[in-house]
């Protein structure tokens, strides 16, 4: 494996957990990795309910607390939103944007991705952006134009100095929740092709590609569980996983964890 990129196992327990059981499963995946070497970075992104909770318990661990979405403005009147200031002082590090759940139902666009990227970055989180094709698309042999159309739109007017802080997660729609994975090699031409994409939006005509781009982390989403991640991991451009359903339990998830504990120490400087 030639990539020096980091290693990600992100946890996105979506619309699931309450109190107590939000502390109980971020206090488990703490306990298990206490002390381990060679960990991938592990992220939790729980309900906006849970982040002071999960976020008192993981700390001093190597547990980071990430939200699965946030407005693209500071504050005012936007009833029901919250902001990257407000997650910030809650010790979160990392969010989830352009989810195809917020696309799909509550109207999330290209657009709108792109403002809450460059929110992320202003308030130094860390955007997981997540793209990927609807079953429809695939069919009709659109998946690599919707890759590329949606990567590049999430980048209009980003430095490319902020290359260093993002992270991108495919996410075939038709392999969310389903149970369906997308097959190892495909996964790992897709992420290629969006790294492929960041490197020509920031390549000027012929001159040299962007060394930055080759650095960014792309993770694979959709039904990843113990039994598919090595697979998936030991692929050349698969730098980890966004998980859903099987980040809702501590043993699950821990066995990802311990995948991608592989995959770290096969790429010792992508830690
Ligand atoms: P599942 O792992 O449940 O398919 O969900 C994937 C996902 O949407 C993570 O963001």
């Amino acid at each position: 494996m030639s990539t020096q990129r980091k290693t990600i196992i992100a946890g996105n327990w979506k619309m699931n957990k309450t109190m107590g059981e939000g502390k109980d499963l971020v206090s488990a995946i703490a306990a298990a990795t206490k002390g381990k070497a060679d960990l991938p970075e592990v992220v939790v992104c729980p309900p906006f309910t849970l982040i002071h909770e999960v976020a008192e318990a993981a700390k001093g661990s190597a547990v980071k607390v990430g939200a699965q979405n946030m407005d693209y403005r500071d504050e005012g009147a936007y009833t029901g939103e919250i902001s990257p200031v407000m997650l910030t002082k809650l010790g979160v590090t990392h969010v989830i944007i352009g989810h195809s759940e917020r696309r799909q139902f509550f109207g999330e666009t290209n657009g709108t991705v792109n403002l809450r990227l460059k929110a992320a970055l202003k308030h130094n989180l860390v955007p997981i952006v997540c793209v990927g094709e609807t079953l429809d698309e695939r069919e009709e042999g659109l998946t690599d134009a919707v890759i590329r159309r949606q990567t590049a739109a999430s980048l209009a007017d980003i430095d490319e100095t902020d290359l260093e802080t993002i992270v991108y997660a495919y996410e075939p729609v038709w392999a969310i929740g389903t149970g369906k994975t997308c097959e190892a090699a495909e996964a790992d031409r897709v992420c290629a092709l969006i790294r492929a994409t960041v490197n020509e939006f920031y390549s000027k005509g012929e001159g040299p590609k962007s060394s930055a781009a080759d650095q960014i982390p792309v993770l694979y989403g959709g039904s990843v569980k113990p039994s598919n991640i090595a697979e998936q991991l030991a692929l050349p451009n698969i730098d980890g996983s966004l998980v859903g359903g099987a980040s809702l339990t501590a043993p699950d998830f821990v066995a990802l964890i311990e995948a991608g504990s592989k995959r770290v120490k096969l790429t010792p400087s992508g830690a």
